[in-house]
């Protein structure tokens, strides 16, 4: 018989402190109005000194599992999907795992930048179907204020903290009917942070590399036909038409994405959950922080039909298909 992914449970992981567009405006040339209009972010949760990643995910970690009814010694698999680990090495999935008590199973992270979620999602999901785990941990959680340049208004006004988990347990029935994903490394330039390990460190230039470089309005423009496609093909792949979707999960970069996306489907902006006005752009954190909420507050329903999409640096993009 056929095995699906089913999500059990869903858990959110935010910061306490709340930085808004007000805050930024004390030392950076902007204001609430411009980030307001153009992106519709109107505050973001930032971590404080000493919080990490892996803090945030053990908090979203553990909800999901509560609200899964699932303990740790049950948990065959922990992906992490994040581009901000606490760690070079162990991966965050790793110290994860020992945090919520779960020593033993396979752990580890998935880098897709802001659709980390999506392909952590995607491969837990083919780990399911092909009877290898039965009950997986899926996280996607970012720190992407750690590495952001303060003094840039082109891309700190853009991003926050946070992260979502979602557990996924076998089943008969879906569930996640289908994943796509793809990616593009020749965009590279367009969305980036140059520091990496075999590059090299320049010590020396303090913080020099410790920063997203972004082209806004050209990252916007692929995003917006990227998704087009992506959301296209997860509905022809299932025989599908966009009046069978009763949701859109969207990533939470700039309103004005999600809305593109959301006419594309000829989706009423009623049927799409919106977080970015809250959480700024959490990159992996995002989808899976705005399932929750849509979980959480009653929206989503069993039996509904939700497409989750994203896109981030890489490029890379991807959808997921799920009869919640
Ligand atoms: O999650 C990963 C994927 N990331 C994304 O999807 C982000 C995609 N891009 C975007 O969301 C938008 O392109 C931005 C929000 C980043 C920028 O919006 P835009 O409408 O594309 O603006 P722009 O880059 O064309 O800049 C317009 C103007 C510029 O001034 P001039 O050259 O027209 O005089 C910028 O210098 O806005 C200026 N500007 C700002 N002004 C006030 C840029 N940042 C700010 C700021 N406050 N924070």
């Amino acid at each position: 018989m056929a095995v699906f992914s089913r999500i059990a449970g869903t858990g959110s992981g935010l910061p306490e402190k709340i930085l808004t567009n007000k805050d930024l405006e004390q030392f950076v040339e902007t204001t609430d109005e411009w980030i307001a209009s153009r992106t519709g972010i109107r505050q973001r949760h930032v971590v404080v000194e000493g919080e990490t990643t892996c803090d945030l995910a053990e908090r979203a970690a553990i909800a999901a599992m509560q609200a899964a009814g699932v303990t740790a010694s049950e948990l065959d698999l922990i992906i992490v999907g994040t581009t901000t680990p606490d760690l070079i090495f162990p991966s965050t999935a790793c110290l994860l795992q020992h945090r919520i008590g779960a020593n033993g199973c396979a752990a580890f992270d998935v880098n897709a930048a802001c659709s980390g979620f999506i392909f952590a999602l995607s491969v837990a999901d083919n780990f399911i179907r092909a009877g290898n785990a039965k009950t997986v941990l899926v996280v996607g959680a970012e720190t992407l204020t750690r590495m952001l340049d303060w003094s840039d208004r082109n891309t700190c006004v853009l991003f926050g903290d946070g992260a979502g988990a979602v557990v996924l347990k076998a089943d008969t029935q879906a569930g996640i009917l289908s994943t796509h994903l793809h990616a593009d490394g020749g965009k590279k330039e367009l969305l980036y942070n140059p520091v990496g390990v075999s590059v090299g460190f320049k010590p020396e230039e303090k913080n020099a590399g410790v920063r997203v470089l972004m082209s806004g309005n050209e990252v916007f423009k692929h995003a917006v036909k990227a998704l087009d496609s992506v959301v296209d093909e997860a509905l022809e792949a299932n025989g599908l038409s966009k009046a069978d979707l009763d949701w859109l999960i969207p990533h939470q970069a700039n309103l004005r994405i999600i809305e593109a996306t959301a006419r594309r489907l000829e989706m009423s902006m009623d049927q799409v959950i919106v977080t970015v006005h809250k959480h700024g752009n959490t990159s992996a954190g995002s989808v899976p922080l705005a399932l929750d909420e849509a979980v959480r507050s009653g929206k989503v329903q069993r039996g509904q039909l939700l497409l989750l999409e994203a896109f981030g640096g890489g490029f890379t993009w991807g959808s997921a298909l799920i009869r919640y």
